[in-house]
């Protein structure tokens, strides 16, 4: 069995159930993997699909953000157009200088996920190749730069711990703990949930729509749900034999409840690896109290990708010492 014999096989695994599944193309499992491992794009989210043609990550992109969401794919090429309303396609060169206006029209605001599967025309001349396949992996980034949401989540916080839980995962390891993400409908930020790491089972920490409850900005804190959810989450987490703990985040909103304060104070004075987020600038005793035990890190949006890498030594070192 030849390398090359063993890729072969596996592309017409793909084509064969693309195929079955309707999709247009077999790439459009690479973006489904992709999603699964990075939490890439979230229900009601608005996508822009750069060099979208025939349109398969478009499919599954709105599969992902579903009924309430948007997609806008974009190709040199014509892409037969999707009955769905909310599937729009836009036949453009990515070079063309009002193509970011363009976007930000046809989505009426910025976009939450910019995705880019832009591929030139092989000539066969590698160098050629290569440089035009650069040439349009930059052009990609200078789009998102332009029509990205850069609110919320803008230093990609969410992302890092949201990758860092599914690498640990799926080397086995055994996380516990929570994460909180924002929550979009029609493309407006309409709250923020809480996941508990281990069981997956999720509840609201704040909501727009919701009449008691704590106050922070626009939104009022659900604590119910946030105790039902993130307190239980940390007991266990301190319990369970957990390699890796996640607190994210200590935040405004999470430190409205004693019970979930006390549950922090609890994680930390149980000295199990943990990574938490806390806002810049923000003072609680529960997290000044370790300073001196733990490393602060502070993430940028220029610095994220080499704070991913070092969690993840972080954690592999971790798993050493334990073993
Ligand atoms: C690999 S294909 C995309 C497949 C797609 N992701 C799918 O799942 O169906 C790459 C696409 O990039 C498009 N492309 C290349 N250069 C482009 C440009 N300058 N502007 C817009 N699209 C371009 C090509 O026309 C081609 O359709």
């Amino acid at each position: 069995m030849t390398r090359s014999w063993l890729d072969k096989r596996k592309r017409d695994q793909y084509s064969r159930l693309a195929r079955i599944r309707g999709y247009r193309s077999r790439s459009a499992y690479k973006l489904l993997q992709t999603i699964r491992t990075y939490d890439l794009i979230k229900p009601n989210q608005k996508v822009v699909d750069l060099g979208a043609q025939p349109g398969g990550w478009m499919q599954v992109a709105r599969e992902t953000v579903g009924p309430g969401g948007f997609v806008l794919g974009i190709d040199i090429k014509e892409i037969e157009p999707f009955p769905a309303d909310n599937v729009r396609v836009m036949r453009m060169d990515v070079y063309s200088d009002d193509v970011a206006e363009r976007i930000l029209a046809e989505l009426k605001g910025p976009a939450d996920a910019v995705l880019s599967d832009l591929a030139p025309s092989i000539i066969g001349a590698w160098d050629v190749d290569h440089a035009r396949q650069v040439g349009l992996a930059r052009r990609a980034v200078e789009i998102a730069e332009k029509v990205l949401d850069h609110k919320g989540n803008a230093v990609g916080k969410t992302t890092i711990v949201s990758r860092l839980c599914a690498n640990c995962s799926a080397k086995g390891m055994n996380v516990h703990g929570v994460t909180t993400r924002e929550i979009r409908e029609n493309g407006e930020r309409v709250g923020f949930k809480i996941t508990d790491v281990a069981t997956g089972a999720e509840g609201w920490l704040a909501r727009k729509e919701y009449s008691e409850g704590p106050r922070v900005g626009s939104y009022r804190v659900v604590t119910s749900d946030l105790e039902r959810i993130g307190v239980a989450a940390l007991d266990r987490a301190i319990e369970a034999r957990a390699r890796m703990v996640v607190v994210d985040e200590i935040g405004p909103m999470e430190m409205t409840s004693l019970s979930f304060r006390n549950a922090v104070s609890r994680v930390f004075d149980a000295e199990k690896p943990t990574v938490a987020t806390v806002k810049l600038g923000s003072h609680y005793p529960e997290v000044e109290k370790i300073l001196g035990q733990s490393r602060q890190i502070e993430i940028r949006k220029d610095n994220r990708e080499d704070i991913y890498r070092e969690l993840i030594e972080q954690v592999d070192a971790w798993t050493v010492q334990s073993s």
